[in-house]
This record gives structure tokens, sequence and C-alpha cells, in this order.
């Protein structure tokens, strides 16, 4: 004979089902794209190039880190503005950023 607690009452069953339809114990959590976190989870041992336009000076250092100190407080989305979705589509161009949402001029290399 089954032990009686052992088996799921028809109450705890309706409940996990309900749990499930509210999303919890779901195994896929919505992320914060305008956490760094979520980003370096994916990012973080990347080495970055340099800028195709060489007339701007470097944001990221080629390990990741930011070449100017100013730019650490922000999240990697006020720059790349195109990643809206994770997974991303292919074909991305992390170089793609417009300086000028920030600055009154494109920054260029001295
Ligand atoms: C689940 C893993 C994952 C997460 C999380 C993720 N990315 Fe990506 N990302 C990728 C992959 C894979 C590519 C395309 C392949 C590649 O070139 O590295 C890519 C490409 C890119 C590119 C284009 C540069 C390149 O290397 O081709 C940028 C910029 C970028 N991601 C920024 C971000 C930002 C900003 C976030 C956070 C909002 C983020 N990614 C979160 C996996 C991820
Ligand atoms: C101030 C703007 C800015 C911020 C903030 C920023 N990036 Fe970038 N990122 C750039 C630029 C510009 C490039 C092109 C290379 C360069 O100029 O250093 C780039 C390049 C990259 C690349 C490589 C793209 C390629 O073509 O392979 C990745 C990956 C990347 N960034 C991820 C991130 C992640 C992750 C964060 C947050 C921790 C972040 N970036 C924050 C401006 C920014
Ligand atoms: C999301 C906002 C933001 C974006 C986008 C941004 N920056 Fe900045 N950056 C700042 C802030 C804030 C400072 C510090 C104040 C200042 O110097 O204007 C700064 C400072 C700098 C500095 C050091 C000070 C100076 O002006 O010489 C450089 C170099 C620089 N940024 C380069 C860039 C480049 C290149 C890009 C585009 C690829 C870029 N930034 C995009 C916010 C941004």
């Amino acid at each position: 004979m089954i032990p009686s607690k052992k088996r799921l009452s028809p109450v705890s069953i309706g409940l996990f089902i309900s749990l499930l339809a509210l999303g919890i114990g779901a195994p896929v959590v919505a992320e914060d794209l305008s956490d760094n976190e979520t980003c370096l989870e994916c990012h973080a041992d990347q080495a970055r190039p340099e800028p195709e336009n060489t007339d701007r000076p470097r944001v990221h250092n080629e390990d990741g880190s930011f070449a100017v100190e100013d730019h650490e407080m922000w999240s990697c989305i006020d720059c790349h503005e195109m990643i809206t979705e994770i997974p991303h589509p292919e074909g991305i161009n992390g170089s793609d950023v417009n300086c000028e949402n920030c600055h009154d001029t494109t920054p260029t290399v001295d």
C-alpha cells in the first residue's frame, strides 16, 4: 500500500498548475537588460576590438573594462541601444554607438 503522504492531493496539484500559469517556477525569467550583470554573463570573457572608426577613441579596453571611468556608471544598453532582446539577432555591430546621445560632439583621438 502507498503511504498516503506520498500521494499528491487534488488541492496541491491544483496549486501547482496555477503557479505554473502565473509563471512561477517556470524556467525562463524575464531578463533585465539594463542590469550590466545580465550582459556580462555572456560577454565578460570576450575581447573587445578596436572601434571601426579609427578617429574615435576606444570605449572598452581590450579586456572589456572601460577606458574612461565616467562610462562605468552607465548601462550597457545606454550605448548599445540596438540590444532590445536576448538572444539578440546575429550581425549586430558593436561599434554602432551614437556618442552624441551624451556628448555634444563625437569625441576624437587627440
Ligand atoms: C545569452 C548570452 C548573451 C547575453 C545575456 C547577451 N548577449 Fe550580446 N551577444 C551574444 C551573442 C552569442 C552574440 C553574437 C556573437 C558574437 O559575435 O559574440 C552577441 C553579440 C552582441 C554584440 C555585438 C558585438 C559582437 O560581438 O558581435 C553586442 C554589442 C552585444 N551582444 C551586447 C550585449 C548587451 C549590451 C547585453 C545585455 C543587455 C548582451 N549583449 C547580452 C550573447 C549574449
Ligand atoms: C559609453 C558607451 C558604451 C558603454 C557604456 C558600453 N559599451 Fe560596449 N562598446 C561601445 C563601443 C563604442 C564599442 C566599439 C569598440 C570601442 O569603441 O571600444 C563597444 C564594443 C562592445 C563589444 C564588442 C563588439 C564587437 O564588435 O565585437 C561588446 C561585446 C560590448 N561592447 C559589450 C558591452 C557590455 C557588456 C557593456 C556593459 C558592461 C558595454 N558594452 C557598455 C560602447 C559602449
Ligand atoms: C550614455 C552616455 C554616454 C555615451 C553614449 C557616450 N559617453 Fe562618453 N562620457 C559620458 C560622460 C557622462 C562622460 C564624462 C563627462 C564628459 O566628459 O562629458 C564621458 C566622458 C568621455 C570621455 C573622457 C572625457 C572626454 O570628453 O575626453 C571620452 C574620451 C568619451 N566619453 C568617449 C566616448 C565615445 C567615443 C563615445 C561613443 C562611442 C561615448 N563617449 C559615448 C557619457 C557617455
